[in-house]
């Protein structure tokens, strides 16, 4: 299945000069949203995956879906003031802005195997902010992955001390 043909790509949003990578053409086919789910989880199948972790808020969508796929549990990490326990917190630049995400403190152990799910690599900042905030709880990242890359932003270089994968690269 050619899962590029439902990503729609749209043009100076949020602002003048972004081409935006809008996800929502394949949320709507099933088939096309299981492939997704099949492909990210397929090679973690044997790593004995305790949890996967979803940045808000289009990292939640996929990677609830593939926790459940992996029989794991799944961490959310939210933006600022969101989540209501104790946490820890990150602040990054975005493609456009800047931001702080947050993770509650009691999210993992130790002996997690974590993934951490988003659904754009653009710049690397909120996924390099993501492992930021599971290194500072000891965390044990076995991979990131990523519906779409977009190679000209190399995200990956802030990433680089982990494994990562991406389904879609532009
Ligand atoms: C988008 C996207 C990634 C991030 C990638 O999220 O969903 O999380 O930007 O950009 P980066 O690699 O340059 O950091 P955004 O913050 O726009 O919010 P959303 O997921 O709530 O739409
Ligand atoms: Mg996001």
């Amino acid at each position: 299945m050619k899962l590029e043909k439902y990503i729609r790509t749209v043009h100076d949003f949020p602002k003048k000069g972004i081409s935006y990578k809008d996800i929502t053409p394949l949320l709507q086919n099933a088939d096309a949203t299981k492939e997704v789910v099949k492909k990210l989880a397929e090679p973690l199948k044997n790593q004995h995956i305790t949890k996967v972790v979803g940045i808000e808020s289009r990292g939640f969508l996929f990677g609830m879906l593939l926790a459940s796929e992996l029989n794991a549990g799944f961490i959310p990490i939210r933006k600022l003031g969101k989540l209501p326990f104790d946490v820890e917190s990150q602040s990054y630049d975005l493609e456009y802005g800047t931001d702080q995400i947050e993770i509650h403190r009691d999210a993992l152990n130790v002996n997690d195997r974590l993934v951490i799910h988003d659904d754009v690599l653009a710049t690397g900042g909120t996924a390099q902010a993501a492992c930021k905030l599971i290194n500072k709880l000891g965390g044990n990242i076995i991979e990131l992955n990523f519906l779409i890359e977009l190679n000209d932003l190399k995200g990956k270089e802030k990433i680089i001390e982990y494994p990562y994968r991406s389904l879609l690269n532009y």
